[in-house]
C-alpha cells in the first residue's frame, strides 16, 4: 500500500491550485467579459498571492448557454475570450511566473451547436450521426423516453423536429455523447494531445462520472437507492464503465513529459468510490465535496469529512483535495454566515494534508451576490427552474480589484457582464485585508509535509499537529483558552487575537518550532 503520509513528489500532491473562472476575472477589451489577455495581465497577482497553478473553466469557443460549458469547438478559444494566440501568450505568461496551467474539458456533453449535433440532427433515424449521442425513438404517447431528470431541473430528454428524444443531463443545449461511439473516444483523445501539445500542465475533468450510461437506459426509480454520501445511485452516473476512459486518458497525459495531471469533477455515493477515480493508473485528483458540503455548525461532523475524506483516499495512495468555494456553489463567506467564519474555515483548509482549490475572489472575502436583478441572470439553473432557484450567477459577479476605478479595474471601460455590488469597494483586491491571509497561510503551508495528527480538545474544537504546526479551530459558539506551553507562539490568526483567548469562529496556526516562510 502506498504511504499517504508521504506527501512529497509530483508538484499536485500539495498544490494550491486557483480556480479562475474566466469570464468573470479580468476584462483586457473592455467589453464587460474577461478574457484571457485580462487574465494575462494579472497573472502577478496570483504568483503574488503564492498558488502553484491556475485551473480555468472552459474558454473554448461556444454559445455559452451554460457559461461555455457547451462548448461548439473543442480546439479554438471562443472570440469573446480571445485567440489561440492570446492563450499561448498567456499560458507562456504563466511559466514564466512559475505557475501551472490546467484547464477545463467537458467530455459528458457538448453544445447543440457542435457540428456533429447539426449533422445529427439532419441524420436520419439510427443514422451514424445519431450513433454519437444518445438519441431515442419517438413515443407513441409522447412521453420521454425514460424518468432520468436534468440536473437543472425538468426531464433529461429533449425532442428533436422529427419526434426523437435526445439525452441532456444538463440544459436541452448541452446534449450527452455516448461514449461507447469509438468517434468520440478518438475526438476526445485528439482534444487532449491539442491542448497538452500546446504546454497545458493538465485537466479538470467536468462531470467525470457521467460519461457512461447504464444499459438499457433503465428507470432512474428502479435503481435510486441512496449511498453513503446521501446521494442517489443513479443509472447515468458512476457506471463502473467510466473507469476504462480515464485508464486510457492517464495513458496520454503519462505519455507527456513534465507531470501533467487530470483532477475529475465527480460524485460519487460512497468515498470508496470516489476513491476509484484516483487508483494509481486513473487520475491524480478527484474533488471532494464532503469537506464542502459539511455543516459548519456541528464541529463534529467537519472533523468527521476531514478524516473519512483522508481515509478514503489512503488505499489508493491519492492525495486528499480540498475546496470551500467554486463556481457552482455559493461562496462560503455567505454559505458559513460570516467573513470571520469563512477565513476560519480557509486557513483550516490550507492546513490540511494534500492539495487545495481556491475559488478566485474567496481571498478577498467576497460573499455571494444574492440581489442581481433579474433580467441579468443568465444561469440556465435560473431559468430552468422558472426563476424559483437562483441559480449560480451570484458567485460569478466579476471580480473588483481596484476600489476607485471603473468597475472596480474588472474592466478600463466599467463595463461588466454581471452587475458588481458598491459595497466591493471595500473588499478590492487593494483594499482585502484577507488578501494578506491568504498569502501568509499560503507561504507557512510550503513549509508542511506530514501527516495530520488530532488532540484531545474542549467540545466545538479542533485541534491538530503537522509538523511543527498546531492548527486550532474554534467552532464552540464562545471563547476558549488557546492552548500554552513553550514556543507556543501564534504565527498566524484568521482574525486579530488578543491575549490568551481564542474567539469564537477563528483559527489559529501555531509554531511549536521555527518554519521557514520562503
Ligand atoms: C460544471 C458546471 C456545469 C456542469 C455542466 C459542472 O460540473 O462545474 O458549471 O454547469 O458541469 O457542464
Amino acid at each position: 500500500m502506498p504511504d499517504i503520509s508521504d506527501l512529497s513528489g509530483p508538484w499536485w500532491r500539495t498544490a494550491a491550485i486557483y480556480e479562475v473562472y474566466v469570464r468573470s476575472f479580468a476584462d483586457g477589451n473592455g467589453d464587460g467579459v474577461g478574457d484571457l489577455i485580462g487574465l494575462r495581465e494579472r497573472l502577478p497577482h496570483l504568483r503574488d498571492l503564492g498558488v502553484d497553478a491556475v485551473w480555468l473553466t472552459p474558454f473554448f469557443r461556444s454559445p455559452m448557454v451554460d457559461g461555455g460549458y457547451d462548448v461548439s469547438d473543442y480546439r479554438d478559444v471562443d472570440p469573446s475570450f480571445g485567440t489561440l494566440a492570446d492563450f499561448d501568450a498567456m499560458l507562456a505568461a504563466a511559466h514564466d511566473l512559475g505557475l501551472r496551467v490546467i484547464i477545463d474539458v467537458v467530455p459528458n456533453h457538448t453544445s447543440s451547436a457542435h457540428a456533429w449535433f447539426t449533422q445529427a440532427l439532419q441524420d436520419l433515424p439510427g443514422g451514424p450521426a445519431r450513433a454519437r449521442y444518445h438519441f431515442r425513438p419517438a413515443t407513441a404517447d409522447g412521453t420521454p423516453p425514460n424518468d432520468w431528470e436534468s440536473v437543472f431541473g425538468g426531464p433529461a430528454w429533449t425532442q428533436a423536429p422529427d419526434g426523437e428524444w435526445y439525452l441532456h443531463l444538463f440544459d436541452p443545449a448541452q446534449p450527452d455523447l455516448n461514449w461507447d461511439s469509438a468517434d468520440v473516444r478518438v475526438e476526445f483523445e485528439g482534444v487532449l494531445r491539442f491542448w497538452l501539445d500546446r504546454g497545458v500542465d493538465g485537466f479538470r475533468i467536468d462531470v467525470a462520472h457521467g460519461m457512461v450510461k447504464a444499459a438499457g437506459y433503465p428507470a432512474a426509480g428502479l435503481t435510486g437507492q441512496i449511498g453513503l454520501l446521501g446521494r442517489r445511485v443513479l443509472p447515468y452516473f458512476d457506471q463502473d464503465g467510466v473507469h476504462e476512459i480515464h485508464k486510457a486518458w492517464r495513458k496520454i497525459l503519462d505519455s507527456y513529459p513534465g507531470q501533467r495531471m487530470a483532477v475529475a469533477e465527480a460524485w460519487a455515493s460512497t468515498p470508496q468510490r470516489l476513491a476509484q477515480y484516483t487508483a494509481p493508473d486513473e487520475l491524480h485528483q478527484a474533488f471532494n465535496f464532503e469537506f464542502l458540503q459539511a455543516d459548519w455548525d456541528d464541529p463534529a461532523a467537519v472533523r468527521a469529512s476531514i478524516d473519512s475524506c483522508i481515509h478514503a483516499a489512503e488505499p489508493v495512495g491519492a492525495p486528499t483535495t480540498w475546496v470551500l468555494s467554486n463556481h457552482d456553489v455559493r461562496r462560503h463567506a455567505t454559505r458559513l454566515g460570516s467573513l470571520e467564519r469563512a477565513n476560519a474555515a480557509a486557513l483550516l483548509m490550507l492546513a490540511l494534508p494534500g492539495s487545495v482549490y481556491l475559488y478566485q475572489g474567496e481571498e478577498l472575502g467576497l460573499p455571494e451576490v444574492l440581489d442581481l436583478p433579474a433580467q441579468a441572470r443568465q444561469d440556465p439553473v435560473w431559468f430552468r427552474s422558472g426563476g424559483s432557484d437562483p441559480g449560480r450567477d451570484g458567485c460569478r459577479v466579476p471580480l473588483p480589484w481596484q476600489a476607485g476605478a471603473p468597475a472596480f479595474g474588472f474592466s478600463a471601460t466599467g463595463e461588466s457582464w454581471l452587475p458588481q455590488p458598491p459595497e466591493w469597494a471595500a473588499l478590492a483586491a487593494d483594499r482585502s485585508s484577507t488578501v494578506e491571509l491568504y498569502r501568509a497561510a499560503l507561504s507557512l503551508r510550503r513549509s508542511l509535509t506530514g501527516a495530520l495528527r488530532w488532540h484531545e480538545s474542549a467540545p466545538g474544537v479542533l485541534d491538530f499537529t503537522r509538523d511543527g504546526l498546531r492548527c486550532v479551530v474554534n467552532l464552540s459558539g464562545g471563547p476558549v483558552a488557546l492552548p500554552e506551553g513553550p514556543g507556543s507562539e501564534v504565527v498566524l490568526a484568521s482574525r486579530p487575537i488578543d491575549g490568551g483567548t481564542l474567539p469564537a469562529d477563528t483559527t489559529v496556526w501555531i509554531f511549536a518550532r521555527t518554519v521557514s516562510t520562503s
